[in-house]
């Protein structure tokens, strides 16, 4: 199955990255197929504007809703035209709209996303996107407002890399040793274990004695109680509440 992604922003070039790397390489494997629209291609005069100040007052511009609704009209025809089917809900098309209003964006929401055929991410930019595009779009798109965290970017568009990345690399195939997918952090609640290669010393520090001997067992023990521990010491929100407090074998001290 080729998973179909569309972005709609004003700066096309913002996302050129897409091209290369993972991302590039699933496009060339047909594992993704990627467009981006420039959004002031579905305007209509002469200065191709598509941002006009709030009703209501206050700082700022707004970007309009009639090059939104006719980009979004204009994909959605084309997925319907392309056959992906419009239902069941699960097969319609996800529009995803950055922003820091929005949900948080985390590992499970990336697992359900990678799971659509068709993504379509539309980049706001000002003071965000007229709120009647979200209530129009509904009829063709799910609809999801995500966030990358608590912070503000200047728009969506380094959202959209971050969450394209996020999700490109759980579509089936996309990454070649399924494995490293299983052991890295957020797959399982826990943050991932430090790592160590060649060569054995350097500058003084060493490579931890149990990863040398070769016993498996105490190997996987080891990287388990690292795991707790760095939890722990770096991201405590997300244990349960009991080991977050300090359970007995917690040692937290890294
Ligand atoms: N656009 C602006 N800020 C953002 C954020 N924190 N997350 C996603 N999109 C954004």
């Amino acid at each position: 199955m080729t998973v179909r992604i569309d972005v709609v922003t004003i700066f096309p070039d913002y996302l050129a990255p897409l091209g290369i790397s993972l991302i590039g390489k699933a496009q060339r494997d047909g594992r993704i197929e990627l467009q981006v629209h420039d959004l002031r291609e579905f305007t209509h005069d002469r200065h191709r504007t598509v941002d006009d100040t709030p009703y209501g007052g206050g700082a700022g511009m707004v970007m309009k809703p009639e090059p939104w609704g006719e980009a979004l009209e204009s994909i959605a025809r084309q997925a319907v035209a392309r056959g992906l089917p419009k239902t069941p809900a699960a097969r319609r098309p996800t529009l995803i709209i950055p922003g820091p209003g929005g949900e948080r964006f985390d590992q499970t929401i990336a697992r359900d996303l990678a799971q659509r055929d068709h993504l379509v991410f539309a980049c706001g930019r000002y003071e965000g996107i007229d709120e009647r595009v979200y209530e129009s779009a509904a009829a063709d798109f799910d609809v999801r407002i995500l966030s990358l965290g608590d912070y503000v970017l200047n728009g969506g568009e380094v959202a959209t890399l971050a969450m394209t990345e996020a999700i490109a690399r759980l579509i089936p195939g996309v990454i070649g040793n399924a494995q490293s997918l299983v052991e890295e952090s957020h797959e399982d609640g826990l943050l991932e274990y430090p790592v160590y290669t060649k060569p054995e010393h350097w500058r003084g520090f060493s490579v931890p004695e149990v990863l040398l001997s070769g016993d498996h067992g105490r190997i996987a023990a080891w990287r388990h109680e690292q795991r707790l521990q760095r939890t722990a010491a770096r991201r405590p929100d997300l244990l349960p509440p009991t080991a977050a407090a300090g359970a007995p074998d917690l040692d937290i001290t890294v």
